[in-house]
């Protein structure tokens, strides 16, 4: 495996870039991290050097690369929640958009390849389950579509001038890696885990979606799992194969929202109480991926169970709460 080259992750100060960081470093490489510090947090960085910066400012982004000798990009940063991108798109296309022809640009001058972290919100409401890579990318939100069109940038890069990239579609990325979890306002975990720990009940968003009990089925995938994803890609790129394409990254299963609160209620060890509540707009029944390409790809296969993962996001809120 040919490692040790210093890698540029862009948002690695944030829950998935801190942890790719990590095992970037465990895996013999050096991270150097660009991170505006709006969500991410200088305490996730504790062992190589953070340059604090913003991907829409181009002369932070070149002097970054000016004044340093990377090997590869991961690029992680920009805005994520889907609801803030239904109020505000055209900031969602300011930050992704134009941070993505920024770094990209940079590739293409150092010939440096990228693994992108892109969404299984490319997908929007999937027309079947598991969702392959070559399903229709319809997306719903301007989160999810914003997501494509950095794919397709970097799709044009390779097309033009022999860019090698990958982009990694997340299912949904849960749990906490080295003290580092997710912050999220809306994502299930964090927000069921907040409720129980302040004696609060836990709120289902629509119970008649056809699926096994009523309630919407996703796929979790720890976030140790994606950062050593992440680690095989950069190798991968680095060995020379051609990857050039998008790979979905889930836990492979699906779980209702009801069983991820059961495993909720196995991590804090007593029943959890739920108000039933109304569909929340947007949410597909069910999204479960296929990954079978990223085994075949990537010799990648996620390695942590549903109870790990819950019990690691259940862990790392406590540790907020204490
Ligand atoms: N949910 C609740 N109660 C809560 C929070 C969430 O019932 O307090 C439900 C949601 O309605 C949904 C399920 O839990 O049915 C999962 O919701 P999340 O917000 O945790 O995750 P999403 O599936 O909506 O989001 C994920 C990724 C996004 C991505 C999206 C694609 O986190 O980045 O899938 O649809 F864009």
């Amino acid at each position: 495996m040919k490692t040790g080259g210093q890698i540029a992750v862009i948002g690695g100060a944030g829950f998935i870039g801190s942890a790719t960081a990590r095992r970037l470093h465990d895996a013999g490489y050096q991270p150097i991290i660009f991170d505006s510090l709006i969500t991410g947090r200088a305490e996730n960085v504790t062992d190589y050097e953070l340059v604090k910066g913003d991907i829409t400012d181009i002369a932070a982004v070149t002097n970054f690369f000016r004044d340093h000798q990377f090997s590869a990009i991961v690029m992680l940063a920009g805005l994520i929640e889907v609801a803030e991108s239904m109020k505000l798109p055209g900031e969602y296309l300011r930050v992704n958009v134009t941070g993505m022809m920024t770094i990209t640009a940079e590739a293409a001058r150092a010939k440096l390849p990228v693994v992108f972290s892109s969404s299984a919100a490319v997908y929007g409401q999937p027309e079947q389950t598991p969702i392959t890579e070559t399903a229709a990318t319809h997306p719903i939100n301007p989160y999810g579509s914003t997501k494509l069109i950095c794919e397709q940038i970097l799709a044009s890069y390779q097309m033009s001038a022999g860019l090698p990239w990958v982009g990694l579609r997340y299912f949904n990325a849960a749990g906490s890696y080295d003290g580092v979890g997710d912050r999220s306002s809306s994502h299930l975990l964090p927000l069921a885990s907040r409720a129980v720990i302040a004696g609060q009940p836990v709120r289902i968003f629509g119970t008649d979606y056809q699926t096994i009990d009523g309630t919407c089925v996703r796929d979790y995938v720890h976030v140790a799992d994606l950062a050593a994803a992440h680690v095989l890609a950069i190798t991968k790129l680095l060995e020379g194969v051609s990857l050039n394409q998008a790979i979905n990254l889930g836990g492979g299963r699906g779980l209702s929202v009801i069983e991820m609160i059961e495993e909720l209620e196995e991590a804090c060890g007593h029943p959890v109480e739920r108000t039933l509540e109304g569909r929340r707009p947007g949410d597909p029944a069910t999204l479960l991926a296929d990954i079978k390409l990223a085994a075949d790809l990537l010799g990648w296969r996620p390695d942590h169970t549903v109870e790990q993962i819950v019990a690691d996001a259940f862990a790392f809120e406590r540790s907020q709460s204490a």
